[in-house]
């Protein structure tokens, strides 16, 4: 094997032990660079007399278009292998299960919310909602309940530390009440509205949470009477509870934007539940007083108000009997609702 011979060899050998692309450029500029070897050989020729230069410039082109093709043909191989890695990195293995797709769903509180307003949509009432951070006015003053006066104590809540306009401190309101009077003073008679929301009060047991939620209704014109008020809420207590075995009953109460005032409580006349009474919302004849601060003349209008707990009411749908468990997160709680 001559020298030149040796140098192909030489330059297979190098290119199959570079194994990636900047090793194999290295070897390239080794032989066929400015100051490779064969380019070395191509300068020396200019030593040589005519005749030997051609026959010798003849084989060492050779030699140079040999190792070139050496080095695509090597230049292609790693390419191939590197596209192969990439390919066996990136594949998808079909045989994997795949990774489901969990089904969210509503927050049982949330699912009454939806189907109180459906209930009472389709009866006529105009659902509305308020801010949960009140004035002071619109959470008692405004409801007959005066700054200082014992009453106040029943809707005990939350303050916030910034004070409105009057010097009075912000609360995050206990009760849907004070949707009533804005709503009234932002709309003309007759009024027929519902006010679903979160409240505030400052209790925590298995019967009370800091934070529940209430659906206020509000029907306002110029005859309106309790018959209405029976008929309105016996007509939404069957929708929600999708029977007619059930009865209502008004007990006396206490509310100070409310004269007269009463509980409403519903009994099942069937079922395990039947013929215990459950008290599910107060309620009452809007009083003048509240009247005027709607804007309203009382000689003129008159109308009914009631507030309900929508914990109380999904607990009852569902028999749940703690209400703290709506509020765990517990998934083994929540997926029953799904
Ligand atoms: N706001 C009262 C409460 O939170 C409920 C109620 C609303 C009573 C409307 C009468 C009329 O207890």
């Amino acid at each position: 094997m001559n020298d030149l011979e040796t140098l192909v060899e030489q330059a297979r050998a190098a290119f199959a032990g570079a194994t990636d692309g900047p090793s194999l450029e290295n070897e390239k500029a080794r032989f066929l660079g400015k100051g490779g070897l064969v380019t070395d050989l191509l300068k020396n020729l200019g030593k040589l007399d005519a005749n030997e230069r051609r026959a010798q410039g003849a084989v060492i082109n050779q030699v140079k278009q040999d190792i070139e093709s050496l080095l695509s043909a090597r230049r292609q191989e790693l390419a191939d292998a590197q596209m192969h890695a990439r390919l066996n990195a990136e594949a998808i293995d079909v045989s994997l299960p795949g990774r489901g797709r969990a089904r969210a769903a509503l927050h049982p509180v949330m699912r009454t919310w939806e189907r109180i307003e459906t209930i009472f949509a389709s009866i006529g009432f105009a659902v509305a909602e308020g801010p949960e951070i009140e004035t002071d006015w619109y959470s008692f003053t405004a409801l007959n309940n005066p700054e200082n006066h014992p009453a106040r104590s029943m809707q005990d809540t939350f303050y916030v530390d910034v004070r409105d306009q009057e010097g009075r401190y912000l609360n995050l309101r206990p009760h849907t009440s004070p949707m009533q009077v804005r709503y009234a003073r932002m709309h003309e008679p007759p009024i027929k509205v519902i006010a679903p929301g979160r409240t505030y009060r400052i209790d925590n047991d298995a019967t009370h949470s800091p934070m529940f939620h209430q659906v206020e209704g509000l029907w306002i014109d110029e005859n309106i009477s309790f018959a209405d008020l029976k008929g309105v809420y016996t007509e939404f207590l069957r929708r929600f509870f999708e029977t007619d075995a059930l009865t209502v009953r008004f007990r006396p109460s206490f509310f100070p934007f409310t004269e007269p005032s009463a509980e409403i409580d519903m009994a099942f006349t069937s079922g395990p539940m039947q013929g215990r009474w459950l008290e599910i919302s107060g309620s009452g004849q809007v009083h003048p007083t509240v009247l005027r601060n709607m804007g309203l003349d009382p000689e003129r209008y008159i109308g009914f108000a009631f507030g309900s707990g929508l914990e109380r009411l999904t607990m009852l749908r569902y028999g749940i009997n703690d209400l703290r468990l709506f509020y765990e997160g517990d998934l083994r709680f929540l997926e029953q609702f799904r």
